[in-house]
């Protein structure tokens, strides 16, 4: 745990120091669970969005795009269900005056529970070498089948609870677990209550004449509003998809784990529309694109998994998370929901207006059905950044920290070095760097020794160096140096274009899908 914690603080400081992420307001000592990204943030989170449209838009020619307002009629969040139902169960700790959110304090637990099975079968590997199964050893170990069961029973119950709004089962549940304030360690918590996530505004400059509204906490209920819109001026034939990126709030009780969750972020959500009876499996289909999308990223399949939720939204007659091995365990970073018809219907009860297809084949009309995947930028940024981030030791002994983050992604493509500050290699480092920034982002060094520039750019995540030394006036050649092999290749000036576009070129990940 403190090996995890410790990894996770090496995370939120190098974001910093390599000018990826900010605490908002710093200035005014910051704002609680809200962050700015900074130069190279701002590029690596569009990068991510870039890849995530073109996989859904341009990829798909039944897939289209849209960018609905922030601010919406205040009636959709009543019948979205978010006036009545987006609550999160709090609880408080009478000695400590912290706030928690009671299924997270019940959910840490089993953590807890999870890591003493990864510890026996750690263990486990070890003792049994080459000849040890996973599946068998966790399937028919005494000890591990019961720490096994007694999550299970946990969070069964849990998910009964809150299904039930039984909030004062869920009380019963942490004090029987003996659950502690992870500050104090005290156990003395008030009882658990429903608390709504939704920021409140206002429209309107008197006082008597304004309207409440919401800052929107999904970006999904731009979509469903605009669905017959889209479907009738793009002439949209179902199944269809309409995909959109863009902020959401949340006034969330718990704002920890830095950008994992916060009260402003950014989603990526995509609403496929499907007919009636179908949903199932759309769905199925979407949770295998989905992982197939992640995994063409090249992070590790281990560090992914489906999770089934226990207890469904209230929109939803299936879903699962894709959850993603974060320094502090495996936690959601996707969510995919077969969310029935249950949001265009609501939207036709309160607005009184029909939104519904007509099928001309079958030449009849309904209200599709819905099959979301839904996935948090914020975190995929949080997942790529912290599995990148490596401190490796070198043949020499040496150390180094470097950013090994998917080519494609990379907020700087390409550092043009010249070995030194005269001779006329400058001007020539120049001039590749004029030729370079017309497809990447590219960036200059001259100052420190070479080495400790290419550290520096390691650091930063990016994944090319061109040298230009005093060879390159006699044969027009540099060498790239490769930064994750640190290998370094000998190349005319006229081949690093194409170089690097091999490697970062979105095509070639793309198909990897
Ligand atoms: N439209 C469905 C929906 O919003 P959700 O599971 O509440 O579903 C989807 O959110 C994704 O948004 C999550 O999987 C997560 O990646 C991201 N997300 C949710 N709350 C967040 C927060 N407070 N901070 C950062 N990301 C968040």
């Amino acid at each position: 745990m403190a090996k995890q914690d410790d990894q996770f603080k090496k995370v939120i400081s190098h974001a910093k120091e390599y000018g990826y992420i900010f605490q908002s307001s710093e200035i005014y000592d910051g704002l609680s669970a809200v962050y700015d990204y900074a130069q190279n943030g701002a590029e690596l989170k569009k990068n991510i969005r870039d890849y995530w449209w073109k996989a859904m838009v341009q990829m798909n020619e039944n897939i289209v795009g849209i960018d609905a307002a922030i601010l919406m009629h205040p009636t959709t969040w009543k019948a979205s269900g978010h006036v009545d139902a987006f609550n999160d169960p709090l609880i408080d700790n009478k000695d400590s005056k912290k706030r928690y959110r009671a299924d997270v304090l019940v959910e840490d637990y089993c953590l807890k529970i999870e890591a003493k099975i990864e510890k026996e079968v750690k263990k486990a590997a070890k003792r049994f070498g080459d000849a040890f199964n996973k599946e068998e050893f966790v399937s028919t170990n005494g000890r591990v089948v019961g720490y096994q069961e007694k999550i299970d029973t946990i969070l069964a119950r849990l998910g009964k609870s809150l299904e039930n709004e039984d909030l004062a089962d869920v009380k019963a549940l942490i004090e029987e677990l003996e659950i502690a304030d992870p500050v104090s360690g005290s156990k003395n918590w008030t009882e658990v209550k429903q608390f709504n996530l939704m920021f409140g505004t206002k429209l309107g400059a008197s006082a008597d004449t304004a309207m409440d509204l919401y800052l929107r906490p999904e970006t999904a209920q731009g979509i469903f509003v605009n669905f017959l819109n889209v479907q009738k001026t793009g002439r949209m034939k179902i199944p269809f998809g309409i995909a959109q990126t863009g902020k959401a709030f949340r006034n969330e009780i718990v704002a920890r784990q830095f950008i994992f969750r916060q009260r402003e972020f950014e989603q990526m959500e995509m609403q496929f529309f499907v007919k009636p009876g179908t949903q199932k499996e759309w769905y199925e289909a979407w949770k295998e694109n989905r992982m197939k999308w992640h995994l063409s990223l090249g992070m590790g399949a281990d560090n992914y998994r489906f999770h089934d939720h226990e207890k469904l939204a209230h929109y939803a007659d299936a879903a699962a998370d894709i959850e993603f091995k974060f320094p502090f365990g495996f936690k959601e970073l996707e969510g995919i929901h077969s969310r029935t018809d249950f949001d265009l219907k609501a939207h036709e009860k309160h607005s009184g207006k029909k939104l519904q297809y007509f099928d001309h084949e079958a030449k009849e009309s309904y209200v599709p059905y819905v099959v979301e995947t839904s996935i948090g930028l914020d975190r995929m940024f949080l997942a790529i950044f912290s599995n990148s981030l490596v401190d490796e030791t070198l043949e020499d002994g040496s150390e180094r920290t470097v950013l090994r983050l998917p080519a494609v992604l990379a907020p700087t493509k390409a550092a043009v070095l010249p070995l030194i500050k005269r001779d006329g290699l400058p001007e020539i480092a120049r001039k590749i760097m004029d030729d370079l920034k017309f497809d990447f982002n590219v960036i200059y060094d001259e100052k420190d020794a070479v080495g400790r520039r290419y550290r520096r750019q390691d650091a930063a995540g990016t994944p090319f160096c061109i040298t230009v030394d005093h060879d390159t006036l006699e044969d027009n050649m540099v060498t790239i140096r490769h930064r994750d092999t640190m290998e370094q290749q000998r190349v005319k000036i006229e081949d690093v274009r194409s170089i690097i576009m091999k490697e970062v070129d979105m095509r070639a990940w793309l198909m990897k899908m």
